[in-house]
């Protein structure tokens, strides 16, 4: 199915702070799954499909903290310095199931982390095309999309850190 989304109309909702928007094409043809689009592509899906429904998500979460949702709740500052490439910088780092850590983090921000596996994860993975995790092979979408690894030298697959019950 094609998509074809008249994409100047929209810009003043990209919602990307006080930079200037990205410059975007004047009309795209966007074909699922996400990681087969071109950059422009990309970019234009992410404004026009992806931040629009997730705005919509976090503000249902946290209306007041998500106020001024757009590239940058994801992306982190200076995303287009970095080529929107994830993980986020910004986000919180995450450490891999069954540590101390990750089960602190856990009791920490049990709301959010409920909000994140039960809603995040779910509605981004439907909007990018993505295949759910498996742990058998570490493919998939997972917190680790968006979140980078806490610590270095890291092996864990990146559901590794989803809480084992929610
Ligand atoms: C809800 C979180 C979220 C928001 C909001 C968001 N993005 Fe993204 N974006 C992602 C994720 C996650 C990926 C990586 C997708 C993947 O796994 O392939 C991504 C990937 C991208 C890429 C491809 C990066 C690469 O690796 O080459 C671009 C470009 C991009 N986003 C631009 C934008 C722009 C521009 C906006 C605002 C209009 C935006 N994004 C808003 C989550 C978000
Ligand atoms: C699509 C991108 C994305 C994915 C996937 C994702 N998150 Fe998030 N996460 C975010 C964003 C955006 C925020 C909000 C940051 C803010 O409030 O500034 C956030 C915030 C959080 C916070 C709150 C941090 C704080 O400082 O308040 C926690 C905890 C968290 N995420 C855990 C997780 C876990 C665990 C997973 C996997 C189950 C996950 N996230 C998956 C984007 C993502």
């Amino acid at each position: 199915m094609n998509r074809f989304v008249a994409l100047s109309s929209l810009l003043p909702l990209l919602g990307c702070g006080s930079a200037p928007p990205p410059e975007l094409p004047d009309r795209v043809e966007v074909n699922l799954p996400f990681d087969e689009l071109d950059h422009d592509q990309q970019m234009a899906f992410m404004a026009t499909r992806v931040t629009p429904q997730m705005r919509e998500s976090f503000q249902g979460y946290d209306a007041e903290r998500y106020a001024n949702f757009g590239c940058a709740t994801c992306h982190g500052e200076g995303a287009e310095e970095r080529d929107f490439v994830m993980p986020s910088p910004d986000l919180l780092p995450l450490h891999p199931s069954g540590t101390p850590e990750q089960r602190a983090m856990v009791e920490e921000h049990p709301e959010m982390v409920r909000y994140m596996f039960n809603h995040v994860i779910p509605e981004m993975r439907e909007l990018l095309g993505e295949a759910e995790y498996d742990a058998e092979t570490g493919e998939g979408f997972s917190c680790y999309a968006c979140h980078p690894h806490a610590g270095e030298g890291e092996s864990v697959t990146a559901a590794d850190t989803f809480p084992a019950r929610m």
